[in-house]
């Protein structure tokens, strides 16, 4: 097991630098499969996630090149045979291979995706999609059969703006016959990411971003190359980090746009912040103002972002709220926050109550998922005292080299086996 051991009060200052965003990332690799010819993705960040998508690809006998941030893939000679179990729980994006394998073979089978346990994560919306272009979907246990004559284009409504089901949704009906207009599509970034990839390969995609998105689908995809936005949670949390303990923190590599909900609440709570067009300059305040946060899909505030920010409310002078709206298992950092001091009360299964300011203390707490373990780790940050995060594999799924940024930044932060 891996752990992270904080001495915390240092200050930070100097630049951060965001990497490639995980949860693009993590669609643009499968995304690779509709092609037949070789494709090029650059900014791909260092992270077990992406391990785990590349041992797919393997499996799958894609040839795959990796040099620093660039992998080029090449799925000319990929079949499409079963994705063992072992393999596609390692995370939540291994369904995206669902929706590639399904588009180009019409044919896949492989289990549930796995990913972090903060609530029960269905995924009916992306077999209602799959059904809707044709698809005839066997469900057992926890295994997946999903084949098709032929994948035709549809109008689909979701039933909510699922991220998961929008990407899967528009990888098979790029290459399905006729037109599909995908209705109450969820609007991030990243969904922008990934249909600009395609529409490089020679897709016909319009609209992604909005809740409406049309697809008029083609036999072929040609090579095409994609460049991977900046992480916007990992950007939010370093600027969390600032708000915390930062003097000139510096996050480079940002697309503030992206993270304009959280902007706008920190400076509601009187944080210094400066926006330029690719970097934030933000600074502690000893004047933080509560506040109350729901989260919600994008342009919405992110539900990735909640738990580190839940730090900074913590360091408030007054009472604020926070109403959790997409998982209903999100709060698990709250008593390992209470242990280190933090006086956060739970109202019901989604709202907390924080009451601050506090002095985090260090002690023993775990990373219970990626972004809790994220909140451990701002919260071991300005904590007296040394914090000892467990399971630390998590925090490493999703930010690349932290322990390096962090250090740069004047952090006193180690990750040691133990
Ligand atoms: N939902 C359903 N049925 C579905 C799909 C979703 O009920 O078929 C529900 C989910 O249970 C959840 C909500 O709809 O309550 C939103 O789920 P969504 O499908 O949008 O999430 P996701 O695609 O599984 C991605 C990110 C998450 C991020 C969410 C929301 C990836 C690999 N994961 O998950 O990232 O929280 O969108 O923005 O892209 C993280 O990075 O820490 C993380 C959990």
């Amino acid at each position: 097991m891996k752990q992270i051991v904080i001495n915390g009060g240092k200050t930070l200052s100097g630049d951060i630098a965001v990497s490639g965003a995980k949860n693009s990332a993590v669609a643009l690799i499968p995304a690779a499969l509709l092609s037949n010819e070789k494709v090029t993705i650059t900014g791909i960040p260092s992270i077990s996630d992406i391990n785990a998508l590349n041992e797919i690809l393997e499996y799958l006998d894609a040839a795959v090149l990796i040099k620093d941030d660039v992998i080029k893939i090449d799925a000319s000679n990929v079949i499409s045979k079963e994705i063992p179990e072992s393999i596609s729980v390692k995370l939540r994006a291994s369904y995206y291979f669902m929706s590639a394998l399904l588009s180009r073979y019409k044919h896949v089978e492989m289990y549930f995706p796995g990913g972090c346990a903060i609530g029960a994560r269905p995924i009916d919306q992306t077999l209602k999609g799959f059904r809707a272009l044709g698809a005839t979907v066997i469900e057992k246990d926890n295994h997946f059969k999903i084949f098709a004559k032929e994948l035709k284009g549809t109008y689909i409504y979701l039933d909510m703006p699922s991220v998961g089901a929008t990407i899967n949704t528009l990888l098979v009906a790029t290459r399905a016959q006729g037109e599909t207009i995908i209705e109450n599509a969820a609007r991030e970034p990243e969904i922008v990411n990934v249909a600009n990839f395609l529409n490089s390969m020679g897709a016909k995609i319009t609209g992604a971003g909005t809740s409406k998105i049309k697809i008029i689908g083609v036999d072929y995809l040609k090579s095409g190359f994609a460049e991977v936005i900046p992480d916007r949670i990992e950007a939010g949390t370093y600027v969390i980090a600032g708000a915390l303990i930062g003097d000139d923190l510096n996050i480079k590599n940002v697309i503030p746009e992206h993270i304009e909900n959280l902007i706008l609440k920190l400076k509601e709570m009187n944080v210094p912040i400066k926006v330029n067009s690719t970097n934030i300059i933000v600074s502690k305040t000893n004047n933080l103002q509560p506040t109350n946060i729901r989260t919600s899909g994008y342009p919405g505030f992110p539900t990735d972002l909640q738990q580190p920010l839940t730090v900074l409310l913590s360091m408030a002078h007054g009472v604020s709220t926070l109403e959790e709206t997409i998982y209903e298992n999100r709060f698990q950092n709250i008593p390992y926050l209470n242990s280190m001091g933090a006086n956060i009360e739970q109202l019901s299964q989604h709202i907390i109550k924080i009451k601050g300011p506090c002095q985090y203390q260090g002690g023993t707490v775990l990373a219970t998922d990626l972004r809790a373990g994220a909140s451990m780790i701002l919260a071991g940050l300005i904590a007296e005292k040394t914090t000892y995060i467990d399971k630390a594999e998590h925090v490493l799924r999703g930010y690349e080299k932290i322990e390096e940024k962090l250090k740069q930044a004047g952090a006193d932060i180690t990750i040691v086996d133990i």
